[in-house]
């Protein structure tokens, strides 16, 4: 593993992979350049199988990151005390680096919409939202990342923009972020704001880690479906944030049409490529 120093004492994980189940047998075998790998924790959040094998395998040869999906941190239900549980009880095993999720609400009243869900952007939510990431983090005994999601709609009332929002939660329950560059492009796009803009109100010292991620153009909108590569303006920004925050754990995040290790390897490749050119520009 190659740990970097970065601005603030910090340490960069250095550059990562999202483990997919079709390149397991792969990454046992041929044990490739990345590292680090982040796992989707709902996938192994099991009482035994074939999953929790292969991760045990990887996790012997590679330090490991948890992002979590349905953690629904924004939502007005009760925060989900056995999913918690679970969640400690696979950081357990895993022992991860850290663990992370999204600034979303997936669902209400028992139902679950499957999907991440932008929340208003009210001082209501803020007090709510940070009130809830301290109550996980307590029970976590640990500083959860945050991660901004890709959005289509907003809300009528909505008083401060969607970086104030993500700030103001980060800085009130004490946690850390997880910036997905393409997120910020895709929504930067759907909702016509600088993408600039948002990575200047960040609080830099917050920063652990960075998604990269492809999208699908589809008429008006550009959905987050994390189905091609990272594209031009993706790189683009993602040298802006390098400039910004230093050097921080990178990681493609791959979820459909997923191509074989070697194709991804080249992408983080470039990945390394950018962010080593931009820390060197501004030396
Ligand atoms: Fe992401």
């Amino acid at each position: 593993m190659s740990q970097q120093q970065v601005s603030g004492g910090r340490q960069s994980l250095g550059f990562g992979l999202g483990l997919r189940t079709t390149h397991y047998e792969d990454v046992i075998e041929n044990r490739p350049p990345v590292d680090w790998f982040e796992i989707i924790s709902e996938n192994y959040m099991v009482a035994g199988g074939k999953p929790l094998h292969f991760l045990d395998r990887i996790r012997a040869d590679y330090p490991m990151v948890m992002h979590g999906v349905s953690l629904s941190v924004g939502s007005t239900a009760p925060l989900d005390r056995d999913y918690l549980q679970r969640l400690k009880t696979l950081a357990g095993r895993v022992q991860p680096e850290w663990i992370s999720d999204h600034l979303c609400w997936t669902g209400v009243a028992g139902k679950n919409m499957h999907d991440l869900l932008p929340l208003p952007y009210t001082e209501e939510a803020i007090e709510h939202v940070a009130e809830r990431v301290r109550q996980v983090q307590d029970c976590l005994g640990r500083q959860i990342l945050l991660e901004n999601v890709s959005s289509y709609v907003t809300w009528r009332g909505s008083q401060v923009h969607e970086w104030e929002f993500l700030t103001a939660i980060a800085e009130a329950a004490d946690c850390l972020l997880l910036v997905d560059v393409n997120n910020i492009y895709v929504s930067s796009q759907n909702h016509s704001f600088d993408p600039l803009a948002y990575l200047d109100a960040l609080p830099a010292h917050r920063v652990r880690q960075f998604h990269l991620a492809g999208h699908s153009h589809n008429g008006e909108l550009i959905i987050d479906t994390h189905d091609h590569p990272v594209p031009d303006p993706v790189w683009s920004l993602y040298a802006e944030a390098v400039s910004r925050f230093g050097e921080v754990a990178t990681m493609i995040e791959r979820d459909a049409d997923i191509p074989p290790l070697a194709e991804l390897l080249d992408e983080l490749e470039e990945a390394r490529r950018i962010s080593g050119q931009t820390l060197e520009a501004a030396a």
